[in-house]
């Protein structure tokens, strides 16, 4: 059994080249996640794959139940997790398409469960959370990124947002003004869940819009379509790059 999972976000509900060897709805004590577990290999090493919008990407992110998720994946022995998902560029460095790996977040969610924690005693409350990615997967995404050909950002803040509305110029202003790369609304509570498991943890975020009043005029959400499907080419490129280097 592998110990390595991929979590697909946005427009990846399936890894191209994956060989499925079986597939498993997982129960959790926390409800069911967003479809079953794939278990495969991509280029002949093992993975875990997990969409985490569901097989039709019809859940979105909050909505996602990530207790769930991240807690069948670790009851099957994942160890490591690399996540995908897309994002919006707020630092000027950052341009549509690019492939940026993050070593911090700044968590702006409201909405959700963010801990296993139920008082009970069984799951630790208080985590450290200093460097909420675990930094041997980032740089196999950055150096896996740059084999891939892609434009890699290799580090900077994930402005995590509850979604699902896209922010407002004053509110990419503030998140500016914090030190945030980049914009999105699924790394959280993911990478906290994945650490209070003490599940390593990296996230691989493709950048599919600049975010509210970095560009010309508004967000057109229905152009989006195009930026996400050249965006997961390009992370499937990566993820297929990194994996052997793991
Ligand atoms: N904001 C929040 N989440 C996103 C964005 C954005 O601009 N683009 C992709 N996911």
């Amino acid at each position: 059994m592998t110990n390595l999972a991929i979590i697909g976000g946005t427009g990846l509900s399936r890894l191209e080249g994956n060989v499925v060897n079986r597939r498993e709805m997982v129960k959790t004590p926390y409800g069911a996640p967003s479809c079953p577990l794939v278990f495969g290999e991509l280029g002949g090493d093992g993975v875990v794959f997990l969409s985490r919008h569901g097989n039709r990407l019809s859940i979105p992110a909050h909505m996602v139940n990530y207790c769930a998720n991240v807690w069948a994946l670790h009851s099957v022995g994942v160890t490591r997790i690399l996540a995908v998902g897309v994002v919006g560029a707020i630092d000027d460095k950052v341009k549509v398409g690019d492939i940026v790996i993050p070593d911090q977040i700044i968590d702006y969610t409201s909405d959700r469960t963010g801990s296993y924690d139920s008082g009970d005693g069984g799951i630790p409350k208080h985590i450290d959370f200093s460097y909420p990615y675990n930094d041997a997967l980032r740089q196999a995404l950055i150096q896996g990124g740059k084999q891939a050909g892609a434009s890699v950002v290799d580090h900077g803040t994930y402005g995590a947002v509850s979604g699902p509305r896209l922010e407002t110029v004053a509110e990419i202003r503030r998140m500016e003004r914090d030190g945030c790369s980049v914009v999105g609304m699924s790394s959280m509570p993911e990478a906290a869940l994945a650490r209070e498991l003490g599940v390593d943890y990296a996230f691989c975020a493709v950048a599919v819009n600049l975010a509210a009043g970095k560009g010309d005029g508004v967000i057109d959400v229905n152009q989006w379509s195009d930026a996400i499907e050249t965006g997961m080419a390009s992370a499937q490129k990566v993820l297929a790059n990194t994996l052997p280097l793991l």
